[in-house]
């Protein structure tokens, strides 16, 4: 494995001691097989353990390593640093409260997902007699890939109208209320459509689609946001002609 050095120039913030960030470098042997994240974590074993920054499964699944990579939001632990050249910028997150260094405030964008109501919503109980709720591969498909995203935060650091609209629900949010609105065993779409239709919903969406270009597993939360706009529309037309059902 050929090893070569790399400077990794890293935003550090304490916010307790600094009044703005600074940038500090580190010189580092890196193997041409490591992801961005192996070079933070070198630079925390080996060289400096006052760096701050977050992470956990290392293979792209539990969503906690989002940083700014030379100005583009990447899952760190999934991104090759062989794909830079010899100096790679690594940053916070943008659009989030910095808590230290490369680790960003989660508190607000959490609030944002119970916000959607992501959780199947049923009119009644489903008795056990009735036996479990079948789904046919095509109602699956309806939301499967919606489902796959793993609260990385890429798309909300990506996203310009989270930069402008702090309280827009944002581009994971919606893609997961919109999940939910199409799975064939919920109930649930009248409520979630309220909070879609209200300000900061859907309709804050123009669609710079930067969301779905930087999100690491496939999910198209801007698609989604697109289909919910149009299904939404449909419902208002259709309340003309057939009252709409009244939330409980
Ligand atoms: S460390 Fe879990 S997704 Fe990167």
């Amino acid at each position: 494995m050929s090893e070569v050095k790399k400077t990794i120039v890293v935003t550090r913030f304490d916010p307790d001691k600094d009044e703005v960030p600074k940038t500090q470098s580190y010189e580092i042997p890196v193997q041409d097989d490591w992801k961005v994240l192996e070079a933070l974590n070198y630079i925390k074993d080996n060289v400096d353990p006052t760096l701050s920054h977050r992470w956990s499964c290392r293979m792209a699944v539990c969503g906690s390593c989002g940083m700014n990579v030379n100005g583009e939001p990447k899952l760190t632990c999934k991104d090759p640093i062989s794909s830079y050249g010899d100096t790679i910028e690594v940053a916070p997150l943008a659009n989030f409260p910095v808590v230290r260094d490369l680790v960003v405030e989660l508190e607000g964008f959490m609030d944002k997902f119970k916000a959607v109501k992501p959780w199947i919503i049923a009119a009644k109980e489903r008795a056990a007699e009735e036996g479990t709720h079948r789904q046919s591969p095509d109602e699956l498909a309806d939301f499967k890939s919606f489902s796959m995203c793993i609260n990385c935060m890429l798309c909300y650091s990506a996203c310009p109208v989270v930069s402008n609209e702090p309280d827009f629900l944002g581009p994971a949010a919606l893609a997961l209320g919109h999940r939910y609105n199409q799975d064939s065993r919920d109930e649930g779409a009248d409520e979630r459509n309220e909070i879609f239709r209200d300000e900061g919903g859907i309709f804050s969406c123009s669609y710079a689609n930067e969301c779905t270009e930087v999100c690491p597993k496939g999910v198209n939360p801007s698609g989604a946001i697109q289909q919910a706009k149009l299904n939404n529309v449909v419902d208002w037309a259709k309340s003309f002609v057939v009252p709409r059902r009244k939330s409980s």
